[in-house]
């Protein structure tokens, strides 16, 4: 095998192309696509092939932006499983759900995906600090795969993240510091840092390589569904990257012929009303979104006021005839215990606003009772007891510029080598 990646593209700019076999990161502070030779991936990365490999993300590795020469930065995860939800089905009305459940990758969420191809695309650069604005799960992967690729890292995380989120990215060696602001804030202080040459920005849709890790979801459940997609996807969506990745894994899989049927899942990006920013665009019937202020839910993962990547999560809900939903934030427990209580699984708040979603969609009469619906469990819910703060942890003002260089002289060498 060689490496089927053939260039990059703007997201927005048609006609912009990069190139792939050196780092990447934006254009113009818009997001990047990987392409690839979609021929050479086929002859190469063949059903059959599939059937003889490794349960891992790694199988679909012709997919991905890395080819045999690099080596992958790896916890073995095996494929995140679909469970049938028979009870929980019957309660809502329909035949067919499934949650794709993946609280049992190696950090109890799906953010190992994108962070295991991050690290790896970082450490073959040559990178040896990589830093990102988080909401818990991802700064948690990210300071694991860092620490497994022996790099350092560094995150910023909302002060009342779960204790369980910060409490994984510190124990990982990762220099964590906690603010008194949202991801989006945060998202701009590591850019400066970036900016500076402190580090390699990994936040959300900053680099182009978390993006083609989270497609692994889709080729996945693609896979496991033997090549027939399920008609209707729920997804949890903050910044929407999996949303976006799956997508593309399917258009990529269609293009390939890969697929028993033409017909593309309705894709659904779900949101609690206590930061939906994704949903009040899709009413107005715009494509770019406007900041929610005041965002405010124990979804924490879904607390995005901003997202690099709206318009890219938007196309993709009215390219698949699917739509943004808004769950009501105060029902988000109500809707853990129900899947809980009916079929054993404890999802996290963020796929309970899924539960809510596909109450509505039922109620409107937009899925029938037939549909295949697959509903993503993003995280553990056992990940979300208990907030506070750790003890010394420190505080970075977002009211405030950073002095940059009282931050590096205060924190940075004691990364190096520690
Ligand atoms: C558990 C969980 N679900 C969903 C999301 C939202 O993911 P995305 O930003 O890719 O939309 C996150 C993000 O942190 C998360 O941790």
């Amino acid at each position: 095998m060689t490496r089927f990646i053939t260039h990059f593209e703007s997201a927005i700019e048609p006609g912009v192309t990069l190139p792939a076999d050196c780092e990447q990161t934006m254009h113009n502070n818009r997001p990047l696509w990987s392409r690839y030779d979609l021929e050479g991936v086929k002859s190469s990365m063949t059903k059959s092939a599939l059937k003889s490999r490794k349960s891992d993300m790694w199988r679909y590795r012709e997919l991905l932006p890395i080819g045999d020469e690099i080596e992958p930065v790896t916890m073995n995860k095996s494929m995140s499983p679909v469970v049938e939800c028979p009870r929980f089905a019957q309660q809502m009305g329909v035949k067919h759900v499934w949650i794709k459940d993946e609280s049992q990758l190696p950090t109890c969420s799906f953010k190992c995906r994108g962070m295991s191809l991050a690290a790896t695309m970082a450490r073959h650069f040559g990178r040896t600090r990589i830093a990102m604005a988080s909401n818990g799960n991802a700064g948690g992967a990210m300071g694991m795969y860092a620490a497994r690729a022996g790099m350092e890292s560094v995150c910023f995380m909302p002060h009342d993240t779960p204790i369980a989120n910060q409490t994984e990215c510190y124990y990982s060696g990762a220099k964590l510091f906690v603010t008194n602001g949202l991801i989006d804030q945060s998202g701009k202080r590591i850019r400066e840092g970036h900016d500076r040459g402190l580090w390699f920005d990994i936040s959300t849709l900053k680099e182009p390589y978390r993006l083609e890790g989270k497609k692994t979801m889709g080729l996945e459940l693609a896979e496991q569904f033997e090549w027939e997609l399920p008609d209707v996807i729920l997804y949890p969506t903050g910044g929407g990257t999996a949303l976006i990745a799956m997508w593309k894994a399917f258009k990529e899989l269609r293009e390939m012929g890969y697929l028993n049927s033409q017909t593309m899942p309705r894709m659904y990006a779900v949101q609690s009303d206590g930061c939906q920013p994704m949903v009040t665009a899709f009413e107005a019937g715009e494509r770019f979104a406007t900041r929610h202020e005041n965002a405010k839910t124990i979804a924490s993962g879904m607390r995005v006021p901003t997202a690099l990547g709206d318009f890219m999560v938007l196309d993709t809900v009215r390219e698949s005839n699917g739509a943004a939903i808004a769950v009501a934030e105060e029902r988000i427990i109500e809707f853990q215990r129900t899947v809980a209580a009916a079929e054993g699984l404890m999802i996290c708040p963020e796929a309970a606003t899924c539960v809510g979603a596909l109450e509505k969609l039922v109620e409107a009469n937009e899925v029938s009772a037939s549909d295949r619906i697959v509903i993503f469990n993003t995280a553990a819910g056992q990940k979300y007891f208990g907030s506070g703060k750790l003890e010394g942890i420190p505080e970075i003002d977002l009211t405030k510029p950073t002095d940059w260089d009282e931050f590096e002289a205060q924190y940075l060498p004691k990364l190096v080598g520690s």
